[in-house]
């Protein structure tokens, strides 16, 4: 079955999560144009989900996004509806877009749904049990034609294949957040794959204007093989730290050098404040229980969760308090579990104290935000991290131990299989983490 008749029924399961929403309406949108140009066809968008109040607010979402979406693409709007004598003003058009989308969209608490289902996308919580119990219904409620293609951002392929009983059906296809945004889906084919499944993977992600790059089947693939080792860097740094600064300080600094000197979009914590502490240690007890690596693990995540701190984000999006409390998306107090609560920012205090301890950045006129789009951006970074070698301050020094152990991460990567080339965990990190460089560079 060609990848436009398997467009014609397609669920997603998990529908109303962060992922889930982002890839429902990827979904959503393709259907609604591949309707208009096949106005023969039959196209259903099943959207399953546990929750009622999860499924509300993404049919809200689903609306709200077709509308920007068909303000955007108003030409492509004329040209489908040209043979519509009644729309005429533009706003015309966005209306019946709207209208398009939502039409082939149903709702619904019960996997049923997917029954008639071609492709189905798995989008639920990350815990093996679950998945499996997913999987094996569907297998059971769905055809033996159908192809599944999970967002799991750790839990092995080959594993949910054969506990599901789904081996050759199943592969990873790992959006990475927000999926309509981000350009990257890591490619995860199990031993078993049939060839018709990979090629309408490959196929898929061109029509949805992704860019694929394959990771091999093991714990974490590449996205979560890294972050998760450059977390613990920055967690194990902070504990080396905190003896003769203090623990808050050293989070301060740790995050301050991991954002700014290194010229990322995110320090590290923020970063795992805004996936969540929560999420943080679940990839990573996952990540042990699949591959041997009692060394994914860390006390200081554990106990953030024992007392209640957690991160992640809000249903409308904020940021939620976690490693830091944050004002208008600004971390501006730092949480020290010895005390129980959170330590602000004294910008003439301990915060001026830390910047004097870092000593001064290298060049000021660098960062994330500036470099993005510069055409010299590699000239740039190569003096910049010269800049960086050079320098004895304790920035530079925390700055070159981490693009160190950020690179060994990803050379692990690939010496452990899991990456094909050092391009790929590159790749990884400059699609899916907006970083402006790859860990594997001859910069430092
Ligand atoms: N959040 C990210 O940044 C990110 C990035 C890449 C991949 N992922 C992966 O995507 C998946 C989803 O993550 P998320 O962050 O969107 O989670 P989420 O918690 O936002 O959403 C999970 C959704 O699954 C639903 N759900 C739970 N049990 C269900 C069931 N039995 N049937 C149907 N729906 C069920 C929940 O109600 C919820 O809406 C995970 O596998 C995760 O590892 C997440």
């Amino acid at each position: 079955m060609e990848l436009s008749e398997r467009l014609r029924n397609v669920a997603v399961v998990g529908a109303a999560g962060k992922m889930g929403s982002g890839i429902s309406l990827l979904l959503a949108e393709q259907i609604a144009f591949a309707a208009l140009e096949d106005k023969a066809g039959t196209y259903v968008l099943s959207l399953i989900d546990i929750s009622d109040e999860g499924l509300l607010g993404l049919l809200r979402y689903l609306r709200a996004q077709a509308l920007k979406t068909a303000e955007k693409q108003i030409n492509r709007l004329r040209r489908l509806y040209a043979d519509r004598a009644d729309l005429v003003e533009n706003g015309e058009m966005v209306a019946e877009f709207v209208h398009e989308v939502m039409l082939h969209v149903r709702t619904g608490k019960t996997l049923d749904l997917a029954k008639d289902a071609h492709l189905v996308f798995e989008a639920a919580f990350e815990k093996d049990e679950l998945k499996i119990d997913i999987f094996r219904k569907l297998a059971d409620v769905c055809g033996q034609s159908t192809f599944f293609l999970t967002n799991t951002s750790a839990i092995p392929i080959n594993f949910l294949a054969k506990e599901s009983g789904l081996e050759g059906r199943i592969l990873g296809y790992h959006f990475y957040n927000p999926p309509a945004v981000q350009k990257l889906v890591e490619l995860i084919t199990p031993t078993q794959c049939s060839p018709r499944l990979s090629a309408l993977a490959a196929e898929l992600a061109t029509r949805l204007g992704k860019t694929i790059v394959p990771a091999h089947d093991i714990a974490g693939f590449i996205g979560n093989g890294h972050f998760m080792r450059d977390g613990l860097h920055g967690i194990g740094e902070v504990e080396r730290l905190s003896g003769d600064v203090g623990f808050v300080q050293a989070v301060w600094a740790v995050d301050r050098v991991s954002r700014d000197w290194l010229l990322r979009p995110m320090g590290i914590f923020q970063l795992i404040d805004y996936v969540g502490i929560d999420v943080f240690q679940l990839i990573l007890s996952v990540m042990r229980r699949h591959i041997p690596a009692p060394e994914l693990h860390s006390d200081l995540i554990d106990l953030y969760l024992e007392l209640g701190v957690k991160g992640g984000q809000t249903s409308s999006g904020a940021q939620k308090d976690g490693f830091f409390r944050y004002e208008k998306g600004k971390p501006v107090a730092v949480y020290d579990p010895d005390r129980r609560q959170y330590v602000a920012c004294e910008p003439e205090g301990w915060c001026a104290q830390v910047e004097a301890m870092l000593g001064a950045h290298p060049d000021t006129t660098m960062s994330w935000k500036a470099l993005g789009r510069d055409r010299d951006k590699d000239a740039k970074l190569r003096a910049y991290f010269s800049r960086v070698k050079q320098s004895d301050t304790l920035g530079c020094d925390l700055a070159r131990r981490y693009a160190a152990a950020s690179r060994a991460a990803a050379e692990r990567l690939v010496a452990m299989g899991v990456a094909t080339r050092p391009e790929d965990v590159n790749s990884v990190l400059t699609l899916g983490f907006f970083h402006l460089y790859g860990p594997i560079n001859d910069y430092l």
